[in-house]
């Protein structure tokens, strides 16, 4: 009799915890079953009343119907929680498609970009295109494809990082130059910004990284008026159309005849001011013909082209552009500085 009874307990308790959609459904059923006044809680009370040979027969086996299911509902259970979870994030997914309307805090440029697009947008203008160079670069492009020798006292000046005897961090952008010639054919017109590197300590004037422009352009008949009358171009497009420019003479290994290259000061018009340090120019950049060695070492025949090339420092520009006084406020990323731009 009492068997039966197990028996049908077992079939419906199965049944019910196997319906169970959820976790209430199913303690509802751990409930019905085997809570304290539960069906088979029940059973196993009425066991007193059975008989001394029956009780543990019916016994063990009502124990082993508990077992199973409980075993039967901590298994549902699992699956449940799964299920579960699995739903959570289905339905917590977050839609990245819609807008909301929330208070709009925009970034703006560095003030190195506003400087370098305007830069490049000038000589993209003028039909230059962007070239790109490593910043870990072979000695033999930085130094001696530049008429830079081993024992030239210019790789002092410039003297910098090695990574092996003939790889370094490179100190000039120059190094592209010869990069833009074996790759291409003339004519070439480039410019090509990036950063540089020099064993200088931190000041108010240098940092052991900054970055530079170069330019460079060869061709048939290039010549001294074409540099010049470029950079002043430049100088009008960049600071101001009453900017006049002035070459004065210097050296630089890799270009015949050099020059160092200022601008009339675009705050006092060549009057004397603080900014150009009452000199009425500001010097702004090295430039000159390409020495014939480079061209060469860039297999660029020197009897049949001829080019121009160009270098200045992008923190330099930025400085007198914006009338900055300490290059260190432009690499420290202080939101109130850069705010400003
Ligand atoms: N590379 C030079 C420097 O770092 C700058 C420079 C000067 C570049 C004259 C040139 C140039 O292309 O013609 O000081």
């Amino acid at each position: 009799m009492i068997q039966e009874t197990l028996k049908l307990l077992e079939i419906s308790g199965a049944k019910e915890i196997n319906e169970s959609i959820n976790m209430e459904e199913l303690d509802q059923v751990r409930v019905k079953y085997l809570g304290k006044k539960g069906e088979l809680t029940n059973v196993l009370k009425s066991l007193s009343n059975l008989s001394q040979e029956q009780r543990p027969v019916v016994g063990s086996l009502a124990n082993e119907l508990r077992e199973k299911l409980e075993d039967l509902i901590e298994k549902k259970g699992h699956m449940l929680k799964n299920i579960e979870i699995d739903n959570k994030l289905k339905n917590e997914k977050i839609d990245i498609s819609i807008s909301k309307n929330i208070s709009k805090a925009y970034g703006h440029s560095h003030p190195f970009t506003i400087v370098l697009d305007d830069i490049k947008e000038i000589f993209m203008g003028m039909g230059y295109s962007i070239a790109e160079g490593p910043e870990i670069e072979y000695t033999k492009f930085n130094f001696d494809a530049l008429n830079t020798p081993a024992d030239h006292p210019a790789r002092d000046l410039q003297d910098t990082l090695y990574i092996t005897d003939d790889i370094i961090l490179r100190t000039q952008t120059s190094p592209v130059q010869v990069r833009a010639m074996l790759n291409g054919k003339p004519p070439i017109k480039i410019i090509a910004p990036g950063k540089v590197y020099r064993s200088d300590s931190v000041d108010a004037t240098h940092s052991p990284m900054f970055h530079q422009i170069e330019g460079l352009v060869v061709d048939k008949n290039i010549s001294m008026a074409d540099l010049k009358g470029t950079l002043e171009m430049f100088a009008r497009s960049y600071f101001g159309e009453k900017t006049n420019i002035r070459l004065r003479p210097h050296h630089f290994p890799f270009t015949e005849p050099s020059a160092e290259v200022d601008v009339t000061c675009f705050v006092c018009g060549g009057s004397g001011c603080r900014v150009c340090k009452n000199e009425g120019y500001i010097e702004i950049l090295g430039a000159g013909m390409v020495h014939p060695n480079v061209l060469k070492a860039g297999g660029i025949d020197p009897e049949v082209y001829s080019g121009f090339a160009f270098g200045m420092g992008l923190e330099r520009i930025a400085m007198i552009k914006f009338d900055i006084s300490d290059l260190r406020n432009l690499y420290e990323n202080d939101i109130r500085f850069l705010e400003q731009f």
